[in-house]
C-alpha cells in the first residue's frame, strides 16, 4: 500500500469509527468492531487489544490468530507501551529486547495506549493524569510497517475509542 493510499485508507477507517462509536457505549462490543475494521481494511496480521486489569494486561477483542492472554506490567511491547503511557512502533521485532513472540510471523508491531477520559476520570487536570486503561496491539508479517501515518491515525482512534470509557 502506498503511503497516499494509507492516509485514505486511515481517512476512512477514522469517519467509520466514529460513525460506529457514536451510537454505541460498550467499550467492549466498541473494541471487537475496530479491531475488524482496522484488520479488514489494511491486511494486518494481528490486530487488537489488551485492556489494563490490575498490575496486568489482559487480551481483550481482536482479529488474527491465538495471542497470550496475560502480559505484565512493563514487559514485552505491550507493557511497553503501557509503563512508558507512549505508542511504541516496533520495525523489527527480534531487535526489542523482551518482545513476546506470541507468533512467529510476526516481524512488526505497534501499540498505542489508550488513556481513560469519561466523567469518572474528569478530575483529571492534564494528559498525565490519565490513566491508561487498555493498549492497541497491531502486528504485520512484514519489517517495518508501522510509520508516523500509522501513529496519528492509531492515537486518535483510540482517543475515539476512549470515550466509551
Ligand atoms: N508482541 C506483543 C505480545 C502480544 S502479541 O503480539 C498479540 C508484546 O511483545 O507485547
Amino acid at each position: 500500500m502506498s503511503p497516499s493510499e494509507k492516509k485514505q485508507t486511515y481517512a476512512t477507517v477514522i469517519e467509520q469509527v466514529k460513525a460506529l462509536l457514536a451510537d454505541e457505549t460498550d467499550v467492549i462490543a466498541n473494541m471487537a468492531n475496530v479491531a475488524s475494521l482496522l484488520h479488514e481494511s489494511f491486511g494486518f496480521w494481528w490486530t487488537g487489544f489488551y485492556r489494563v486489569e490490575g498490575e496486568q494486561l489482559v487480551l481483550g477483542p481482536f482479529q488474527g490468530p491465538l495471542a497470550c492472554t496475560r502480559i505484565p506490567y512493563g514487559r514485552g511491547v505491550c507493557g511497553t507501551s503501557w509503563q512508558r503511557r507512549q505508542t511504541v512502533v516496533v520495525p523489527d521485532v527480534e531487535q526489542f529486547p523482551g518482545h513476546i513472540a506470541c507468533s512467529s510471523e510476526s516481524r512488526s508491531e505497534i501499540v498505542v495506549p489508550v488513556f481513560a477520559r469519561n466523567a469518572v476520570h474528569a478530575d483529571a487536570t492534564s494528559a498525565a493524569d490519565r490513566q491508561v486503561v487498555a493498549v492497541l496491539d497491531i502486528d504485520s508479517r512484514y519489517l517495518a510497517t508501522f510509520d508516523d501515518t500509522d501513529r496519528c491515525a492509531l492515537e486518535l482512534i483510540a482517543e475515539i475509542l476512549a470515550i466509551s470509557y
